[in-house]
Formats: structure tokens, sequence, C-alpha cells
């Protein structure tokens, strides 16, 4: 994006001659404050995540004021653990890398100013990051670390980095976006959602069926034991287009609820009609997201898929997905998947790498498109 605070990164300056680095990444865009040290953009040294979904699951939501003062409250001590468990003080980091959107904007400017603080107190570059290109780039974590989780294939080796030119779906509470990746930090946005994001259909179909938040890990389990097919929830494939809809199906599914309560006038639904409905609705979800990621790649000769946002962590998207595509399907581990920052840092590390430095007078970007990266 056109930003004068912004100096920009390099394009096409091949990955293999990238210096090393090791960047600090800070998240606080919703209401997870995270930090993390990666080294590279692959090697995870630490990763710091503290949760606000107890303080958000009284209000079935999140409550931006109470997620503001939250981040305040614990963004320093999370900063601190990060650095502690990978061993490093400030002085040894090369760069530190915040999110600048897209996010509330009352969280966001809590983790844009721990992280210019730092900048300049420990003359430290700085690096703005889009959250999207974050989750994109928690595909890219993927080498044994000190204190972070191991990832490795089968036979024990880390994984490979994605190979470019790739597709990219990103599903989270806010987003969901079908991306062609052509390159490092060059994106072609192929479609999206018109309406709710995928996992904010969770979210609002868990409460239609009387499940906590967040509704994906809650749907998830209410589905084990169901029948994926009791219920033909429609899919709204709109043909000649990447791009996605799920309010019809969430209206169908409340339809559907209204009529089986009406039914059972004495008590709520029944255990197993919970599970056939979640495991209908979530399959319907899946083919959806899953037949256009693989025609998407098809289409676009993409070399790889990849799924992140935390919606990725559904083992019913994974399983599909893996099963269907016709090239390697790059998944984040479970554990970044959701908002973290080390997904941050990753992303961070190849701006910086590629030159990219941002002066301590940046602004948060609440609504930042990746189409403007
Ligand atoms: O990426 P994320 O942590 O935050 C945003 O950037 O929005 O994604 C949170 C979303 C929530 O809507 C949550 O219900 C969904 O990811 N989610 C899942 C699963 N785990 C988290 N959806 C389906 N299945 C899951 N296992
Ligand atoms: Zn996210």
């Amino acid at each position: 994006m056109s930003d004068p605070q912004t100096q920009a990164p390099e394009a096409n300056k091949p990955a293999a001659e990238l210096p090393p680095a090791r960047i600090l990444g800070i998240e606080t865009s919703c209401d997870e404050t995270a930090a993390a040290v990666v080294e590279n953009g692959r090697l995870m040294l630490s990763n710091v995540i503290a949760s606000q979904v107890d303080l958000h699951a009284r209000y079935g939501g999140i409550f931006p004021e109470v997620a503001s003062r939250e981040h305040v409250r614990v963004i320093y001590p999370v900063i601190d653990q990060a650095l502690q468990d990978a061993h490093l003080d400030l002085a040894e980091i090369d760069a530190i890398a915040v999110t600048r959107g897209p996010g509330l904007p009352g969280s966001l400017v809590v983790g844009v100013n721990a992280a210019k603080g730092l900048a300049l107190g420990g003359n430290k570059p700085l690096v703005g990051v889009n959250h999207l290109e974050a989750h994109i780039y928690s595909a890219w974590i993927s080498e044994q670390s000190a204190t972070g989780q191991a990832r490795s294939n089968a036979a024990g080796k880390p994984t490979k980095p994605p190979k470019l030119p790739l597709v990219a779906l990103i599903v989270s509470g806010g987003h969901t976006e079908l991306v062609l990746i052509t390159d490092h930090l060059k994106y072609m946005r192929l479609g999206g959602t018109l309406d709710d994001a995928a996992g904010e259909a969770f979210d609002k179909v868990a409460r239609l069926l009387g499940l906590n938040y967040p509704g994906g890990p809650h749907i998830q389990m209410a589905a084990v034991g169901g029948e994926d097919h009791a219920y033909e929830f429609p899919r709204a494939w709109l043909r000649d287009s990447w791009d996605f809809s799920f309010s019809g199906l969430k209206t169908a599914v409340l339809r559907t609820v209204r009529s089986l309560e009406a039914e059972t006038p004495a008590g709520g639904l029944r255990m197993r009609t919970v599970a056939d409905l979640a495991a209908s609705f979530q399959q319907a979800v899946v083919d959806v997201l899953t037949v256009k990621t693989v025609k998407a790649a098809e289409a676009f000769g993409g070399k790889a898929i990849l799924v992140a946002g935390g919606v990725s962590a559904n083992q019913a998207l994974r399983k599909a997905i893996q099963s269907k595509a016709p090239c390697p399907v790059h998944l984040p581990p479970l554990s970044l998947c959701t908002d973290n920052a080390a997904m941050v840092a990753a992303a961070g590390y190849f701006r910086f790498a590629l030159g990219q430095r941002d002066g301590l007078d940046i602004d948060v970007l609440p609504t930042w498109p990746l189409s403007e990266l």
C-alpha cells in the first residue's frame, strides 16, 4: 500500500538469498495477546499466547473494550516471557514485527504502541504486518524449535517450505479469503465471503445449537458421532466466481432448529440431534471450502495449497482438503491455526529481509485488506 511512513520491501529477491534474522512478533488484533520469537521465518524459538477466551465466553462473543483493557494488562509480561523462553535479550533481536490490522482498533493499538516503545527504546527496526498475511506465513513455521512444538513429517525431518505459486485459503473468525500467492509478499485476491466469514458461521451456528463460544471447536466436538448428511443443508456454490456465502446456510440451520424445537416443546434439542445438526452444518462448510480451493489450485496452476486461520484447525476440513488436493497441502500445526505472534514474526521476517522498515509514526489499519499490500 502507499503509506508514506513505510519503506516498501524489495520485489522478487529469491528467498534463498535472504539474510538471517531473529524477529520478535507481537499480535493483539483480536482477543489473544501474543508475542513470539522466530528465526529466519521458520524456526520458532518461543511462542507465548495469553488467551482471553474465558473472559469473552460469557458474552457469547468478543467485547471490544474488555479485550483492549486485557491487552494493556498483559502485553509486557507476555513479551518478557517470549524473550525469556527464547533465551534472548531484546538486544539480540534484529527487528520487531507487529500486526497493524485488520482487527479491532482498540486491540491493535495496544500491540502497535508496545512495538513502537520497544523499537524506540531498543533502537530496533519496526515492521508492520497484515494479520491475514501473518496467517499465511504460519504455514512456513515448520522447523524444530528449542521451546516451541516440533513439527516434522513422518520421517522425522523438518517439513519443506511451501512452493510458489500457491493457492491459499484463509478462514478465520473475521475473514474467508481465497488468494493466489505468486511470490513472497505478492498476493492476487481470487475471492472471499460475501457475508459471514467461515469462523463467524461456526460461532453463530454454535450459539443456535446452545454450544459455547468460540463455536468452531465446540461444533467439531459435537459433530463427533453425528451423521454428516442427517440434514441436507444448502451449499452456496456461486458458480463462475471464487466467492463464498454462508448466511443462507446459517438461516437454514436456524429454520431447522426452530422447527425441531417446535416439535419438542418440553425441552431443548436432544444431544443426538445436536450432533447430527453440527455434523451436517460442518460438512456443508467443508464441502464448499474444499471444492473451491481445489478448483482454484487447478485453474491457476498452484504448486501447493495452503490453509490457514482459526478454521484451518477443523479436522474435517484438514482431512477433506488433503484427500482431494492435486498438490501438496500445507496446514499450520494446530497451535498456530488460531491467532498467535509466531506467524507475525514469520511474515515480519520476509518483510524485514526484503527491506521493509516502518517509521515510529505508523498507525493501526483496522480494515486493511490483503489486496492493498
Ligand atoms: O484466526 P482466529 O483465531 O481469529 C481471527 O483472526 O478471526 O480464528 C478464530 C475462529 C473462530 O471463529 C473459531 O470458531 C474458529 O476460528 N475455529 C474453528 C476451529 N477452531 C477455531 N472453526 C472450526 N473448527 C475448529 N476446530
Ligand atoms: Zn486471525
